[in-house]
Parts: structure tokens; C-alpha cells; sequence
């Protein structure tokens, strides 16, 4: 029997009612609703809508209920329309009267809306931890790589040296704007809608202040129709989500382009790579493309509810029922993602040899030895010039600038001496860059340890 039956001449349709049911999924909020209840009730005793006995009476089964449900000794009932209806049933079932007493001046809107926002909360907490171990252990890893050189790339084109540990921190700064995001997402949801009821309130002196300071939050919305309906929270973390998920996946993308053959700049520990059916040479990075398969899934996530919510007219409706499935999955997928990246990255085998012959072989210098000719007094679009013509020399020649003798280099400008070695070293190129956020191994400690400290 559902709580609206007695009103309607049948019940509901077998296949409706499995369509209109959301226990298989709102079932994981059953903590968030219990606390909910037990703060609803607590202040309902506050203020004498509840007798003082009855409260409690309420406020202790009531935990009961939640400690047996932890426990495995209370099972959800899969036939109840929703959570709500579970917990609210369970306990009339032991209390009798005292139970159906609980909803007053509460409706399941504003119910579900306060369930979510407590459930979304400890998810903000959680993903946040998760974020800053990843962020630690980048940091750690940069420490141990500052000094190896590697190519850095404009186009997927060998562009100008860095050191691996500078472009792990790139990724550190990444992680520390999502969690930056979510502490700022957590802060907008922090507010209780408890009190809004279905839609227009109560006529019931409700204090919600003290609602929402039982349950921690910093305030009570101001406005039903908004407390009710509002999605907003689900839509930023979503968003956040999806945004970390990016960050993810561009990551990923790149371990897996480093474990190629064609690059070889790390290995992947054989705990975290796969093989393949028919081709025994093969050893797969498949973690790092299901995370970036992964993102696609979330970013689903997110356009799926602002979908469902752009033509929603005020205040509750049903389609709301959607917000669930999505933000849950996106949870669990970052946390999934999270759980698998770290330990990966913190156990690939890195082959800084490799990733300095790549560095040599490119040209990548070419920017220092223009700069050279700078120093020397030579205007910059001239250099560029020259050193232009340098490299197509050496591209001719099958040779490198370091490799290209300085009679070659004196037969384009005079200004070139036996110093030009010196300048177009890999060392110096990278040493040399120790302008704020540059890449010289000086910069990267110090970078690496502030962003320790920070998380
Ligand atoms: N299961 C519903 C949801 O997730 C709870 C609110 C139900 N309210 C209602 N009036 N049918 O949105």
C-alpha cells in the first residue's frame, strides 16, 4: 500500500510501480535520511509539536533503525516506493502512532532535497581526501624527477626542454583547482531545505534554525519553492566532476602516449597493464583509457541532469527523480578512477634516458641558441632567422645543433663562438628557465614542496 492509496480507486500498476520506485537507488541515503528524521523530530519535541517523550521515543528508534541497517541485520524493503517511505514505514511498524507522527509539517520534497544535499556533502569530503592524496603524491613524484630532462611539447611537437617533475606539477596545479572547487561547491550546498515542505512551507512554527544547525549546515533556504526544487548543487558537482575527470583523462591520455613504443618515456607496473589474447608481445595500458573512457560517461552525467532540469517549471517534479542515478554514478566514478590512477602512477617505471634522447633529438634548443644571438646583440627576429636556417642545415645534413661544428654556425652569423655549445645544452636550456612557474629543477622543488604543504 502506498502512503497516497487510500484516495485512488486502484493501486498502483505493477509495471508503473517499478517505474516510479527509486528504492533501487536512493536506498544509499538511508543514514542521510534517518539523520534528517532525527533532527526533524528533535526539534518538532523543541517546540511542542511533538510531545517531549514522544521525540525521543522517535529520535531513539530511530537509530536503532540505522544502526541495524549498518549492521545487515535490518534489509531494505525493494517493494517500498522510496527511501523515505521505508524508513517512515519501519518505524510506525514499531511505534505505532508516535510514528506516523514524524512527517508533520515535512513533505518527501523537502525531504528528498535535505537527503541528497547530506549524502552530496560527505561525497565532497571524501572526493576531496582522494584528490589530495593524488595531489601528494604528484609533488612526491616531482621531488624524485626535477633534474630529468624531457621534451615539452606545443602540437605534439617537440617544443622546448622541461623536467618530468615539472610537467607532473602541471597536472598537481590541475587537482588543486578541482578540489578548490568542490570545498566551493560543498559551501553553496550547505544549506537546509527542511522546513520548505512540499512546496509552500507550513503553518507549523518551525524552528529551522535550529534544523539546520542540528545537521550542520550553515543555514536554512529562504525560499520553499527554491528549497524544493533546486538542483543547483547537483549540477555544480557534477560539473566539478566532470571537470576533474578532464584532467584525468588528458593525464591518461599522455601515460598512455609515454608507454609507447614510439615514446618509451615510462612502463607501466604489469599490476596496472594487461595483455593481450593474441598478440604476446602486447602489454596494455587499459587502466589509463578506461579513465579516459570514463570521462565521457561522467560529462554524460552532467548533460543528462541539466537536461532534465532546463524546462522544469517551479517547484517539484518528478523528473527531479533523475537527479540521483547521475550525480551517484559520477561519485563513484571518481572515486573508482581515483583509486585505480594513484597507485598506478606512484608504481610506473620512468626512463629518463629516453626521455632525454627525445629532448636532444628535437631541436628543442633552438629557442636558446636564438636567445644567444640575443645576448650577443643581434635583434630577436634576426636570430630567429638565422637560427632557422640552422636547423634547416642540420635537418639537411642528418645532424643536431649540438652536433653541427662551429664553422657551420660562423658561416651564418659572426657571432657565434665556441660558447654556443654551452648555451644550447639541454642543462643549461632547462637551468636556465628559472622564471616564476619555469621548469628548472630549482623552481620544481620549491614548487613541489609548497604544493606539500598544502595538502
Ligand atoms: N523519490 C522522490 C525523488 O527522488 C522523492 C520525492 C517524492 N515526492 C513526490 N511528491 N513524489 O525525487
Amino acid at each position: 500500500m502506498k502512503l497516497w492509496e487510500n484516495k485512488f480507486h486502484k493501486g498502483l500498476d505493477e509495471r508503473t510501480n517499478d517505474f516510479n520506485s527509486s528504492i533501487s537507488f536512493d536506498s544509499r541515503m538511508v543514514q542521510e535520511d534517518i539523520e534528517g528524521s532525527i533532527a526533524h523530530a528533535t526539534m518538532l519535541g523543541k517546540i511542542g509539536i511533538l510531545k517531549k517523550e514522544e521525540a525521543e521515543e522517535i529520535c531513539a528508534e530511530l537509530k536503532k533503525i540505522a544502526e541495524e541497517v549498518k549492521s545487515g541485520t535490518l534489509s531494505i524493503d525493494p517493494t517500498c516506493e522510496d527511501i523515505h517511505t521505508f524508513v517512515e514505514g519501519e518505524l510506525t511498524n514499531r511505534l505505532g502512532d508516535a510514528g506516523k507522527r514524524l512527517h508533520t509539517a515535512r513533505s518527501r520534497n523537502d525531504q528528498v532535497a535535505l537527503d541528497i544535499r547530506l549524502y552530496l556533502r560527505n561525497q565532497c569530503d571524501s572526493l576531496e581526501e582522494e584528490i589530495k592524496e593524488l595531489v601528494k603524491t604528484l609533488g612526491e613524484l616531482a621531488l624524485k624527477y626535477k633534474d630529468v630532462v624531457m621534451p615539452g611539447y606545443t602540437h605534439l611537437q617537440r617544443a622546448q626542454p622541461i623536467v618530468f617533475g615539472h610537467h607532473l606539477l602541471a597536472y598537481a596545479e590541475m587537482f588543486l583547482r578541482d578540489i578548490d572547487r568542490i570545498k566551493d561547491t560543498r559551501r553553496r550546498m550547505n544549506v537546509c531545505p527542511l522546513g520548505s515542505g512540499a512546496l509552500a512551507g507550513t503553518t507549523y512554527p518551525l524552528d529551522r534554525n535550529l534544523t539546520a544547525s542540528l545537521l550542520k549546515f550553515d543555514a536554512p533556504t529562504h525560499n520553499s519553492l527554491d528549497g524544493v526544487s533546486d538542483r543547483d548543487f547537483c549540477l555544480e558537482l557534477l560539473s566539478d566532476i566532470s571537470i576533474c575527470m578532464v584532467h584525468l583523462s588528458r593525464f591518461s591520455e599522455e601515460i598512455i602516449l609515454w608507454c609507447s613504443w614510439e615514446f618509451k618515456f615510462i612502463e607501466l607496473d604489469d599490476a596496472f597493464s594487461t595483455g593481450s589474447s593474441i598478440m604476446p608481445q602486447k602489454k596494455n595500458p587499459d587502466i589509463a583509457e578506461l579513465i579516459r573512457g570514463k570521462a565521457g560517461r561522467v560529462i554524460g552525467d552532467l548533460t543528462g541532469l541539466l537536461a532534465t532540469m532546463k524546462g522544469l517549471p517551479l517547484a517539484y517534479n518528478k523528473d527531479m527523480q533523475e537527479d540521483k542515478e547521475p550525480v551517484f554514478d559520477a561519485c563513484d566514478t571518481l572515486h573508482m578512477c581515483l583509486t585505480t590512477f594513484i597507485p598506478m602512477i606512484k608504481t610506473m617505471r620512468v626512463l629518463p634516458q629516453n626521455m632525454r634522447k627525445a629532448a636532444a633529438g628535437g631541436f628543442i634548443n633552438a629557442t636558446d641558441a636564438a636567445d644567444y644571438l640575443v645576448e650577443k646583440g643581434m635583434p630577436f627576429r634576426d636570430a630567429y632567422r638565422v637560427v632557422g636556417e640552422l636547423v634547416g642545415e642540420c635537418v639537411e645534413k642528418g645532424t643536431t645543433l649540438e652536433a653541427l661544428p662551429l664553422k657551420n654556425y660562423q658561416a651564418h652569423s659572426e657571432l657565434f663562438d665556441e660558447g654556443i655549445y654551452d648555451a644550447i645544452s639541454l642543462e643549461k636550456c632547462v637551468n636556465g628557465r628559472t622564471v616564476l612557474g619555469g621548469p628548472a629543477p630549482q623552481n620544481v622543488e620549491k614548487e613541489a614542496k609548497r604544493i606539500l604543504a598544502m595538502v
